[in-house]
């Protein structure tokens, strides 16, 4: 197991990610994992705030694969496979993952991954994969406006979860799932995260900025990007954004 074989804990931080970085750009190894308590600027995907009280599963992992830039969309899927196999199998609850990375139940956001990457020359230097997961956060904890959209493992189990358990089976799986996508590339990866999609054949909007585009989520290729069925009939790809699923079909 080289994922989680150097942990640091942490009590309160600005953000786990930050954190790590600093520590791989000062030459930490492969697989070091930085976990923290709380967050006072978690970083969420799009700019946005992670809001981090205690109660939550906060971490960033730092990852050296030998890689093209090109390619780190898929480490991103990578780790998002790994968190939903991990936190279905330790919960028994029907998580599912919305493209790109958010790990959803009953339609509401548990968890969600941001991946920071420092490349040079179009080769990956290193890789921060963090991850938020909701554990013991109660509705409350959430400000209003995500309240109606935001849930915990919490809430949907009705009793106190063992976190560090989680923590364990998190980077168990984050190990297992590395290693199957640097030995097989990332095949085994995507058939798993199709398993797993909560969106496809659905009707989605996608909003990037102010452009909304709305069709049939219809796949992903191979680099991970949503393939989308427009009106028109025609194929669009999307590298980003947000993604409501519209209707149940
Ligand atoms: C998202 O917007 O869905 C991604 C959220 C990622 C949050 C995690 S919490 C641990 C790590 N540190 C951060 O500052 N962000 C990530």
């Amino acid at each position: 197991m080289n994922i989680g074989r150097e942990v640091i804990r942490l009590g309160e931080v600005d953000s786990t990610n930050t954190y790590a970085e600093g520590l791989a750009e000062n030459g930490a190894m492969h697989g070091t994992v930085v976990i923290a308590e709380s967050q006072t600027s978690g970083k969420g995907r799009l700019g946005r705030i992670w809001i981090s009280p205690p109660g939550g599963i906060y971490m960033s992992i730092i990852l050296r694969p030998r890689m093209e830039l090109k390619d780190s969309t898929l480490l991103t899927m990578m780790a998002g496979v790994a968190c939903c196999r991990a936190l279905r199998d330790a919960t028994g609850l029907d998580i599912r993952i919305k493209w790109p990375n958010d790990l959803i139940v009953s339609g509401r956001k548990l968890g969600g991954i941001l991946t920071e990457v420092k490349s040079r020359e179009h080769r990956i230097e290193f890789v921060v994969v963090g991850i938020g997961i909701n554990v013991d956060v109660l509705s409350e904890g959430f400000p209003p406006e995500v309240r109606e959209i935001a849930t915990s493992i919490g809430n949907e189990k009705l009793r106190e979860q063992p976190k560090d358990a989680l923590l364990r089976a998190l980077l168990n799986e984050v190990d297992r799932w590395y290693d199957i996508f640097m030995e097989k590339g990332g095949r085994p990866v995507l058939k798993e995260w199709r398993r797993f999609a909560a969106m496809l054949g659905k009707s989605v909007k996608v909003t990037v900025g102010k452009e909304e585009t709305t069709g049939i989520a219809e796949d992903i290729d191979d680099q991970g990007l949503l393939i989308m069925r427009l009106q028109s009939g025609i194929l669009r790809k999307i590298s980003a954004g947000d993604l409501t699923i519209l209707r149940q079909q």
